[in-house]
């Protein structure tokens, strides 16, 4: 594994391996023993968009496996003035082992890989956000024992966050559905990859307007924001748009009895999830915020190692 670019790149073997190595790393991380596996390595962080959970994570991450990491804002270095991502990419080869970059296309992020000669890792684009997805996974590992089979509900915004779950959850046989407002899908080239993956996975996929219908039976029922990073000037129009789009205690509650919640966060109570539920006892959203750390440990062990 050389990139993290999209999670439909990725083996079932690399996802599984990604995972076991987070779990072990999170352990030994409880247990005070240190592994400092990109020792005397360097990651440069480029920010196109704000972050909390992965400018820390990352930078902690990396502290903790030995090496070191840049936070390069986006508006700071010359990309923003127009400088090539070609030229970016071979300049920050030669002094770096590693990039992870948060921006808004997913073709920059390709970009990137395909003329830099080091790893490249995608902290989130306008269409996918596959780490998010794997500290997902990790904690639906955790609380519910095993991955495949497992019948996750996405309900809300068609985005980079229900993109990335239907990668990854068609990729390793889990069960997905989505409940989004007409207009409002997951990306259709993305759906259209996801559903023939199913087809050899033997995940069942469910693409519906209506939450009662998605969430039935559901294991783990995830939601997003309705307005994601570049996206805040449709806000008030999509507040409408959503309105019934709400993770209520009443929709909560059609999901199995012991469903668990997720969210990515940032999070906006009263919109997209009820306070009820992503403050109550079935919300792990602080245990899925955690595990951005290990698992992305993981990651950059595997893409940055030796
Ligand atoms: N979930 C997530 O990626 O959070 P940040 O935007 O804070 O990095
Ligand atoms: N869909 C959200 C995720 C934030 C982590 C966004 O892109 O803003």
């Amino acid at each position: 594994m050389k990139h993290l670019l999209s999670l439909y790149d990725l083996t079932v073997n690399d996802i599984e391996q990604i995972l076991d190595l987070a779990v072990h790393l999170k352990a030994d991380n409880r247990a005070g023993r240190a592994h400092h596996i990109l020792k005397g390595k360097s990651l440069g962080m480029i920010f196109a968009k704000s972050s909390t959970r992965t400018r820390v994570s990352f930078e902690v991450g990396m502290y903790q496996l030995g090496g070191q990491a840049l936070y390069l804002n986006s508006n700071d270095i010359q990309l923003g003035r127009g400088e090539s991502i070609y030229d970016t990419a071979n300049v920050l080869s030669r002094f770096l082992d590693g990039i992870m970059i948060r921006t808004y296309s997913q073709q920059d992020v390709e970009d990137l890989a395909k003329y830099g000669s080091i790893s490249i890792i995608n902290g989130l684009t306008d269409l996918l956000h596959p780490c998010q997805i794997l500290a997902d996974f990790q904690t639906i590992y955790e609380h519910k024992g095993r991955l495949k089979g497992k019948n996750v509900c996405y309900v809300g915004d068609g985005n980079n966050i229900s993109n990335s779950l239907l990668y990854g959850c068609t990729k390793l046989g889990m069960n997905i559905s989505v409940a989004t407002p007409e207009g409002y899908e997951c990306d259709a080239f993305v759906t259209e990859r996801a559903l023939d993956t199913a087809k050899s996975t033997g995940s069942k996929v469910i693409l519906t307007q209506d939450p009662k219908e998605a969430i039935k039976n559901a294991d783990v029922v995830i939601t997003d924001t309705w307005v994601s990073m570049g996206q805040e000037e449709e806000k008030q129009e999509r507040i409408k748009i959503f309105k019934d789009y709400t993770v209520t205690e009443e929709l909560f509650n059609m999901a199995d009895s012991e469903a668990i919640f997720m969210h990515c966060l940032p999070a906006y109570r009263e919109y997209e999830v009820a306070s009820e539920v992503i403050d109550g006892p079935r919300s792990v959203i602080f245990d899925e915020a955690e595990n951005r750390l290990h698992v992305q440990k993981a990651v950059m062990a595997l893409t940055m190692g030796d």
